[in-house]
């Protein structure tokens, strides 16, 4: 909705420059939009999506960097990219452990790239290292979902060696039941829901975004 109306504003008020399209904003259905337009203009830090396997993070991520004219990319396809294999051959390969250490490497020279979208693998975040790299140099939102519409997203798909298991469902819960404390520490959360489209998560992370954008100028208000 606000990508509509800001590019028609954009395409319409051109001639009469920045001030016109913010003008225009302002007319937009909701004033919401306009925050979210600020937001919009501000990603000046890479935004790092964390959360479990299933949770939305690739899907979600390609279409909130589109809305946001930015690049978009994914730390396991660069990993498989980097080692020239799949991520299931790596773990077969390296195991475990070696996965982590290329996806810690990967990821720490993604985040000194240009500011972007990144959709981390659901081990990323867990790992001190990486989440020290991310609270320091990039945004982070946490994915959260619940078991059911994380599973009702993986079930009987292949392609991710930790639920290669007897009961992948449970291994799940275990790894939500670890891990969850741990994606709580985000700069902030969003939902996501089996029934809500992808387009409603995107919406949902622009507005964290600029409440985000609100509360840093609340703060530097402060120490001034
Ligand atoms: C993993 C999640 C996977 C992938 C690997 C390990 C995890 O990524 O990085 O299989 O530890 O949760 P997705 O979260 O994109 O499925």
């Amino acid at each position: 909705m606000l990508n509509r109306y800001y590019e028609a504003a954009r395409r319409h008020f051109r001639p009469f420059g920045y001030i016109s399209v913010i003008f225009a904003l302002q007319q937009s259905p909701s004033f919401e939009s306009f925050s979210m337009g600020n937001a919009l203009r501000k990603l000046d830090k890479t935004l790092v999506l964390v959360g479990l396997m299933g949770c939305g993070k690739s899907s979600v991520g390609r279409r909130l960097a589109a809305r946001l004219g930015v690049g978009f990319v994914d730390s396991d396809d660069e990993i498989a990219a980097a080692a020239g294999m799949s991520i299931p051959e790596v773990f077969e390969r390296f195991g475990e452990p070696g996965f982590r250490d290329g996806e810690a490497k990967v990821i720490s020279r993604l985040l000194r790239g240009p500011p972007r979208v990144l959709a981390t693998g659901g081990g990323a975040f867990i790992s001190p290292l990486v989440r020290a790299e991310v609270e320091r140099v990039a945004i982070s939102v946490w994915l959260r979902a619940d078991l059911d519409t994380l599973w009702s997203r993986v079930a009987g798909k292949p392609g991710r060696p930790l639920l290669e298991a007897q009961n992948p469902r449970a291994v799940l819960k275990e790894l939500m039941d670890a891990r969850y404390p741990i994606y709580a520490t985000a700069d902030f959360v969003v939902d996501s829901h089996a029934e809500n489209s992808h387009e409603v998560v995107v919406d949902d992370i622009l507005k964290g975004l600029a409440a985000l954008a609100g509360q840093k100028g609340k703060d530097k208000g402060a120490e001034a």
